[in-house]
């Protein structure tokens, strides 16, 4: 099952804010379509808002709006992930904004395959992996980064156990997470994030891997809660790898120079359609992470294993 697919002129995506519990299409008419989709999260991921993105470009094409003008605007859906722009960019440098989409697509899934089998490297047989957010299927095309390593570990015969973080606020790990390994007869439990220390320092966690927004100078960012994950694999002993593609790298800026989004408190003040916290609270709603490169044992990508830098 993909995340997404071009059929008659539309993008049609998986709504991700439905799942688990119903499988639910939006499709995307226009390239405004597009950029509600990605603000609200119905698509998510930094390899799927990029791939999302591109097809973003191919609608607006065919609606005959300037390029320039659409590609700033899907720009500014979301700031974090370097993929967003990296989309828009080469759409705009090429001759035909859907076929780059549809190439685009297609090579999403095959980086996602090479990441897997460079990944499964470091993993052994009997291992149990914690992960954060979802950098799963869902958030590329298809088998995912983070996921897509221990989908190849699990392809591979070894016997692997999965241990997903709740995520919260939005629970990317709860509801997308488990349900991807579910699909695959994967054996996974959920934890709330505030166990994630706890599992390492009595020893039930092998190996970290999470994905990607961006890789830069000094570090990576990805979903907030990663830095919680990673000071606490460092002090535990425990290998923290971090799995994304070269389109999720800028290799230019510091990684502290990264904008990182801030969501609506709405998300903190309800779990659910359920209100927590009394009326009146003040938020702060940080979404992602900053993890500097020294608590970062390798980074996973379609090349081979990589340094931090
Ligand atoms: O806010 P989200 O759900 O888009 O955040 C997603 C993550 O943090 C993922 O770990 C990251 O985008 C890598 S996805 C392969």
């Amino acid at each position: 099952m993909k995340t997404m697919f071009w059929e008659n002129n539309q993008l049609v995506l998986i709504d991700q804010t439905k799942l688990p519990h119903e499988l639910v299409y939006y499709h995307c008419k226009t390239y405004k379509d597009v950029i509600h989709a990605i603000k609200t999260m119905k698509v998510r991921g930094a390899p799927a808002i990029g791939v999302a993105a591109a097809f973003g470009m191919a609608l607006a094409e065919l609606e005959g709006v300037d390029l320039q003008k659409a590609g700033e605007e899907i720009k500014a859906a979301r700031p974090t992930a370097v993929n967003l722009f990296w989309a828009v960019d080469r759409v705009l440098k090429s001759d035909n904004a859907l076929e780059e989409a549809l190439k685009m697509y297609d090579e999403d899934i095959e980086t996602n395959k090479a990441i897997g089998k460079h990944g499964a490297e470091v993993i052994d047989d009997g291992d149990t992996i914690l992960t954060h957010c979802n950098a799963g299927a869902l958030a590329c095309v298809d088998y995912g980064t983070a996921l897509g390593v221990i989908r190849a570990a699990f392809e591979e015969g070894k016997k692997i156990k999965v241990i997903c973080d709740e995520t919260r606020p939005f629970c990317q790990g709860a509801k997308l997470s488990v349900f991807e390994m579910q699909q695959e007869n994967i054996p996974v439990k959920l934890i709330v994030d505030n166990a994630a220390a706890r599992m390492m320092q009595t020893g039930k966690v092998n190996k970290v891997v999470v994905g990607a927004d961006r890789v830069a100078k000094g570090g990576i960012a990805n979903k907030i809660g990663t830095l919680m994950v990673a000071l606490a694999a460092k002090r535990f002993d425990v290998p923290f790898y971090v799995a994304a593609p070269k389109s999720t790298f800028d290799f230019e800026n510091s990684i502290y120079d990264t904008k990182i989004e801030e969501r609506d408190p709405n998300e903190v003040l309800y779990f659910g359609e359920c209100r927590v916290a009394p009326e009146g609270t003040e938020v702060e709603n940080p979404s992602f992470d900053i993890v500097p490169g020294d608590l970062i044992t390798g980074i996973i990508t379609e090349e081979g294993i990589l340094e931090p830098f």
